[in-house]
């Protein structure tokens, strides 16, 4: 009898256990019933319209890549979900709900049930008169993620009953739609109101020792929270706990608590900080964890050493500008034997200038001596009818101050380059992205700068005084990305200007071409490229010839006939593990088409402080995660555009941009491309050839914990004894006989050198 109560009552507790399971719902993904319709109509708002003749969609991804090549304009995603009132009841926090969309590409009205809950858009107003008005005046918010609140007794929502979300796009140009996550609906929970704030830098002193600060925030205008805050520092291997400190926190609502703390650590042995909040009545716990920087590039010597390009290409009578990128100590005095007639050397800045008289491949050697030694090293000059023989190295404003850039940012990052010392491993280009542009054209069509860049020619030419370049951004259409006046129609003009202001580089931007093409055929994908293309020829100067239009049309096939010496493979990156890897590990099948002067471009770098302007934030890449980004992108011959305030580089990234080993894999003259090689489960192996026969290869861990990657040398079409040198550490392994293992940290890269000794 008693065996049987117990029985009853064990059965009630796992009863109850399981209903109470049941009884609690989180979360509802809106994963599968979403319908689109392109065109713009707003009868398609209203919750009873039959969109069942309208073709299904997924949310995560552009319409682009779903069937739409091209589309650009209004479109309209519709979906149909029951709202259970348990989310809502299951919850800790009752008082409202979300509804969480991710990004949308450009910008977007929302409706559910029929009644507008939020829209995204920001107006400018129109710059020229003449272009149609359905683009012109708004500017995109493509990187913003949608997230709409309303109060739980909100009239708009039916709980337990069937609701419609409606989202009207429109898409400015370029991909468009919803495109980064799964749509959700939840209550807004405590961790939507706690923030565990770590973004800001770890200070260092002495190579040991650590300050951090964190913040503990508390978002809620209403609720207030009690609990601990654990603040935690391990060495991962061996193990060790290098901090542990508890602090009581009292978390009232619209309250903030900084924590400062110390502790010592070695550089290079990796360490991973946690933080942990403990909601004192739910035990609910928020935490977050980061890796500590460590530095693996070892300092230069202070003898000189010449880096950067081993080849460099150049038109015969144009002008010429090359700064012999050299570390050691300063004053360095350089020197070039066989210097193409028509160039001068400037011994002590080591910038060569000039015009090549005659064509020809022009073997100099270059000399750099200071107190401490003498390096030496061959540069080959082409001069012929090839540019950007190795893959641009150097800055661009956009993911940094986006359309808040101004002259001042720019000579600032000019002066950066130079007194970071980032200038001495390779990095030459200064290039302004969007927002440089004036409203208005001059009478005779010429393009003028807006009042944040007073004098394009003096900022070139102090850009040049420094043996830097500078960069220019335009696109085909009759307006930019960002609203600012296009080349359209104007082509051959603003080369012409561009030209006269000194300008290196342009970035070629589709945007709002979508408008003027016809349909998304090849034809009209290739055709403002190729105008451009035409135009380049008669420009009398070398200018980079940078395509992006995000891949339509597998760019990668044909930007070599237009002549494009780069063109992005890709949508606009940004600061995250997903963005950065997806963007990076999916360049599986341009590897074929990289040669010296045409190159794959898998947009720039977010290492830094970014943000896409004007206000910035550290790079939210960990430590790791940055280590797999500058290998890859070495790796995948990529052009090396930094994205970051070149003002407020710490040690770590500063470390990370000038390994010179690691930028000479990116730089190297063979300009070959890394491949995919190896692709199972989060391990994935790459490898690029390299000029002396030798292969870099990225063994990367895409899984969040540490563990094995291993590449044979069968797998790379090589045998026999190899010695595999570690690039970042700068330091030999070893020699093996038939293939190469080792451990690697979550989202992490061992980039080596495999080849003979
Ligand atoms: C597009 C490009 C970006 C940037 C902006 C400027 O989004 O892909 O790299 O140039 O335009 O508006």
């Amino acid at each position: 009898m008693k065996k049987m109560v117990l029985g009853c009552l064990l059965m009630a507790g796992i009863f109850f256990a399981c209903a109470k399971k049941q009884a609690s719902l989180e979360s509802l993904r809106l994963d599968t019933g979403w319908k689109f319709q392109y065109g713009d109509d707003l009868k398609w708002l209203e919750p009873g319209f039959d969109d069942a003749s309208w073709k299904s969609i997924l949310p995560d991804r552009l319409w682009e890549n779903q069937g739409y090549n091209g589309y650009d304009g209004y479109a309209w995603y519709r979906i149909r979900f029951r709202l259970p009132a348990l989310l809502r009841d299951s919850a800790v926090l009752k008082d409202s709900l979300q509804i969480v969309l991710g990004k949308i590409d450009d910008t977007d009205q929302t409706f559910l049930n029929g009644r507008l809950i939020g829209q995204n858009a920001v107006t400018v107003p129109a710059t020229q008169a003449g272009i149609p008005e359905n683009f012109t005046h708004i500017r995109t918010t493509y990187d913003l993620v949608r997230r709409y609140v309303l109060p739980a007794a909100d009239p708009r929502i039916q709980w337990d009953g069937e609701n419609v979300l409606a989202v009207r796009v429109h898409d400015h140009g370029g991909g468009g739609g919803l495109y980064t996550q799964v749509p959700a609906v939840s209550m807004v929970d405590m961790k939507d109101y706690i923030r565990i704030d770590a973004m800001g830098p770890f200070e260092v002193r002495d190579r040991t020792e650590y300050t951090k600060e964190v913040t503990l925030a508390n978002h809620s205008g209403l609720h207030d929270f009690k609990g601990s805050l654990n603040i935690r520092v391990v060495q991962i291997r061996p193990e060790k706990i290098l901090y542990n400190q508890n602090a009581a926190v009292d978390l009232g609502h619209g309250t903030s608590h900084a924590f400062k703390f110390q502790f010592t650590a070695s550089p290079t042995d990796p360490c991973r900080a946690v933080y942990t909040f403990i909601e004192e009545k739910t035990k609910k716990a928020f935490y977050t964890r980061q890796p500590v920087p460590y530095v693996l590039t070892p300092a230069p010597p202070e003898s000189p050493r010449i880096n950067g390009p081993k080849v460099y290409g150049c038109r015969p009578g144009r002008d010429f500008l090359f700064r012999i990128p050299a570390t050691g100590i300063r004053p360095i005095t350089f020197a070039a034997e066989g210097l193409p007639e028509g160039l001068r050397l400037d011994a002590n800045s080591g910038v060569i200038s000039g015009k090549v008289r005659k064509p020809g491949t022009y073997d100099v050697l270059l000399t750099a001596a200071n107190g401490k030694g003498t390096d030496k090293r061959n540069l080959k000059i082409e001069a012929g009818d090839r540019i950007a023989l190795t893959p641009p190295m150097g800055w661009n404003s956009w993911n940094c101050w986006g359309l808040s850039v101004d002259d001042a940012r720019v000579r600032e990052a000019a002066d950066f380059m130079e007194s970071t010392g980032l200038a001495d491993h390779g990095w030459s280009f200064i290039n302004i992205d969007d927002g440089w542009e004036a409203p208005k054209r001059k009478s005779n069509g010429e393009i003028e700068t807006n009042e944040k860049f007073p004098d394009m020619k003096g900022l070139s030419d102090d850009v040049h005084a420094r043996g830097l370049k500078l960069g220019i951004y335009s696109s085909p259409g009759p307006y930019t990305c960002g609203g600012y006046l296009g080349s359209y129609q104007h082509e051959l003009q603003d080369v012409k200007t561009y030209a006269k202001w000194g300008i290196d580089y342009l970035k070629y931007d589709w945007c709002s071409y979508g408008t003027i093409a016809k349909d998304a055929s090849l034809e009209e994908l290739k055709k403002p490229y190729e105008l451009m293309r035409d135009v380049m020829r008669k420009a009398p100067r070398d200018i980079v010839y940078s395509l992006c239009q995000y891949g339509m049309g597998n760019v990668w096939e044909w930007g070599a006939e237009v002549e494009g010496n780069l063109w992005r493979t890709t949508g606009d990156i940004t600061d995250t593990w997903k963005s950065m890897a997806d963007i990076g590990f999916g360049q599986t099948v341009q590897w074929e088409f990289a040669a010296p002067g045409r190159w794959n471009d898998p947009d720039m770098l977010v290492v830094g402080w970014v943000g896409w302007g004007p206000r910035l934030h550290p790079t939210q890449l960990s430590v790791n995660e940055q280590y797999t980004h500058i290998s890859l992108w070495c790796l995948l011959s990529a052009p090396l555009l930094l994205g970051c305030d070149l003002s407020k580089l710490d040690d770590f990234t500063l470390n990370l941009l000038t390994n010179d080993e690691v930028l000479a894999v990116d730089q190297d003259p063979l300009g070959r491309q890394a491949k995919q090689i190896l692709a199972v489960d989060s391990s994935q192996v790459w490898a690029k050839q390299l000029e002396d026969g030798s292969r870099a290869v990225g063994l990367f861990n895409l899984d969040r914990d540490d563990g094995k990657v291993s590449v044979s040398w069968a797998d790379l079409g090589l045998s026999g004894g190899l010695n595999v040198r570690d690039l970042w550490r700068q330091q030999d392994i070893g020699t093996f006989a038939d293939k190469f293992e080792t451990e690697v940290y979550g989202h992490g890269v061992v980039l080596v050198r495999i080849g003979p000794e």
